[in-house]
């Protein structure tokens, strides 16, 4: 059930693979609607990130009880320590890009929605109706730092380790991917 060198578990193959196609799309997806000014994609953009807390938190939990798994290969000094970098970076990021988001929705006034349901109400403004009012204007702004510091961060982040797993695959030959995908050692 736990990670070892030779093979990953069940667990952090489904979580890694899940989240990470969730955490591409929310980023592409976020960069699209602000560009394009798309706000039509809000509800899902927002939608589908407070969902991934669901994974992410028990993820977390997961990978602080089994601790990082073991090296694959005989990795350089430099590749370990941008390696474990990277992965430190990519797993703060699908807490603190869900968690600025929600900041950024509720200061704001525009309360918390999931696909219609309603977790958090609007701040509605009494003297405009159908207005919001911002609750708080320091905590929208630490949201939103937050949230574009990510934005800013993680296309660089994400494309590093996709090169990275490429690296392993192609050039040192080694078992780094495979173990990610679930498979047998060669
Ligand atoms: C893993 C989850 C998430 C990722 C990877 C993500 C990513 C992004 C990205 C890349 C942008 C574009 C920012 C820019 O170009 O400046 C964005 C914008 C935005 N996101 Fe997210 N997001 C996530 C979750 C959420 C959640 C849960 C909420 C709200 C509850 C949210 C609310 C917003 C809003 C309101 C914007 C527009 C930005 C603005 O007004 O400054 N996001 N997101
Ligand atoms: C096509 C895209 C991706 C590929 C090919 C890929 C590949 C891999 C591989 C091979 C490992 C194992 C590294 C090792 O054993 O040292 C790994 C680990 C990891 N990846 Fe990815 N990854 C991708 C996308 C992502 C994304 C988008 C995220 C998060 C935003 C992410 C987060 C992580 C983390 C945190 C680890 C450390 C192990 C863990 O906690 O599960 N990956 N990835």
């Amino acid at each position: 059930m736990t990670d070892t060198k030779e093979r990953l578990s069940a667990v952090t193959v489904k979580l890694h693979w899940i989240i990470a196609v969730a955490m591409i799309f929310l980023t592409a997806l976020g960069i699209i609607m602000e560009e394009f000014e798309l706000h039509q994609l809000f509800d899902l953009h927002i939608s589908l990130g407070v969902l991934l807390l669901l994974l992410v938190i028990p993820r977390l939990v997961w990978r602080y009880r089994n601790g990082w798994p073991e090296p694959a290969g005989n990795y350089t000094r430099f590749e370990h320590l941008s390696g474990k970098l990277v992965h430190w970076l990519l797993l703060l990021a699908t807490l603190l890009m869900p968690l600025s988001g929600i900041l950024m929705a509720i200061a704001v006034g525009h309360g918390l929605h999931v696909f219609g349901l309603m977790l958090y109400p609007e701040s509605l403004d009494p003297a405009n109706p159908g207005e919001v009012i911002m609750l708080s204007e320091p905590l929208q702004q630490l949201g939103e730092g937050i949230h574009e510091l990510g934005a800013d961060v993680l296309p660089l982040a994400i494309g590093l380790h996709i090169v990275g797993a490429l690296k392993h695959h192609f050039v040192d030959k080694d078992e780094t991917l495979r173990r990610m995908l679930g498979l047998a050692p060669r």
